[in-house]
């Protein structure tokens, strides 16, 4: 069986096609390098001890994604992760964003080969703030915090459409609360090229050194510490269930399907608690300040996980404190 993986040498991406071949899976990898070096597919084949076929390619760009389709015509299951990610970027320059995360899936949706199940690289921003928690998948999208999170409604969209057309379309889009963690490796991990929006990352690297202190962005939200609650779920977790999506996807009979699912832990945690759990994990100490609240910043978003545990049989597995230890572990390795 041969997947596409769109975006497959980005954080996520590198980390489910690794474990779409460790289930035996061959996989074509499309990646514009935009946020993310070929290294890691030196890194890939390293891990995999064999070749993999990359293409690179920009899928906004119609032309291109029609050629490529006509190079591989025998695609069994394609997962979208090729996007443009940055909350922040995508406040200041929207434009691109649209352009880029619209005309991708436009792109991807019309010289797909028909009934090929699709697996949507989505995101729990598509809920905006949500009063109750934890948010199950039948809230529906609210106000998007960013241009960011629009395109990620958008794009849903766009799938219901397709869906509601005349082709057959089996999708799933997993709505990814915050993926943490890397590879027990070391060797692959979240690799941001600037100033780390997010928090693991910019933690990590200021307990290793890189910077100097990690602010807290504000204490004074109506949460057990005053500190946002999040969601944070292990890299393999999110990786595992983007293989339980194709299979379910493989095995249902319907030629028209689409459904959306949380990819969570349904644990909420507060950016306090996360430092604790860091610091009794490494044994390292996080250098860290109270600041202001982050504009756009949400007070609490953890997931009601029990659909895909009883769609695609999915649940996490990994502890807080393996995938803090593993992105700490990522960080040491980055020095190598
Ligand atoms: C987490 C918490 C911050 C940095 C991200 C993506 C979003 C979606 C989910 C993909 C917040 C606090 C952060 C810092 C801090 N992913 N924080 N100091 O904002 O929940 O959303 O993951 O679709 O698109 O943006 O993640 O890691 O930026 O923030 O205090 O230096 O950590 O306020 O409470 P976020 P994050």
């Amino acid at each position: 069986m041969k997947i596409l993986v769109t975006g497959g040498l980005g954080y996520i991406g590198s980390h489910v096609v690794l474990s779409l071949v460790n289930n035996g899976y061959k996989v074509i990898i499309i990646d514009n390098l935009s946020n993310c070096g070929v290294s890691v597919l030196s890194k890939l084949e390293k891990l995999i001890n064999s070749k993999l076929i990359f293409e690179k390619l920009d899928l906004s760009i119609k032309n291109q994604v029609k050629l490529f389709f006509e190079k591989y015509s025998n695609i069994n299951g394609i997962i979208h992760f090729a996007a443009l990610k940055s909350v922040g970027e995508s406040v200041i320059n929207p434009l691109k964003y649209f352009d880029n995360n619209l005309n991708s899936m436009l792109n991807i949706i019309e010289y797909m080969p028909k009934e090929t199940p699709f697996v949507f690289s989505s995101s729990c921003t598509v809920y905006g703030t949500v009063n109750k928690q934890p948010i199950t998948e039948s809230t529906p999208h609210g106000i998007a915090e960013s241009p960011y999170g629009k395109t990620k409604q958008l794009c849903e969209k766009i799938m219901e459409k397709e869906f509601h057309g005349i082709n057959n379309f089996k999708a799933l889009s997993l709505r990814y609360f915050n993926p943490v963690g890397a590879h027990s490796s070391g060797l692959i991990g979240e690799n941001p090229k600037n100033i780390p929006e997010n928090l693991i990352p910019y933690l990590t690297q200021v307990v290793i050194g890189k910077r100097d202190v990690l602010t807290i962005y504000g204490d004074d939200y109506d949460t057990k510490d005053g500190t946002c609650i999040r969601d944070y779920i292990h890299i393999m977790d999110l990786a595992e269930a983007h293989i339980k999506s194709l299979e379910y996807l493989f095995r249902i009979k319907d030629k028209n399907y689409i459904d959306y699912l949380n990819i969570g832990t349904g644990i909420g945690v507060s950016v306090l608690e996360l430092i604790q759990t860091f610091e009794k994990a490494t044994g390292m100490k996080v250098n860290y300040i109270i600041g202001k609240r982050r504009p756009g910043d949400i007070e609490k978003a953890y997931a009601e996980t029990k659909k895909a545990k009883k769609i695609i049989g999915w649940e996490s597995k990994y502890s807080l404190s393996s995938a803090l230890n593993s992105a700490w572990n990522w960080e040491k390795k980055s020095l190598d």
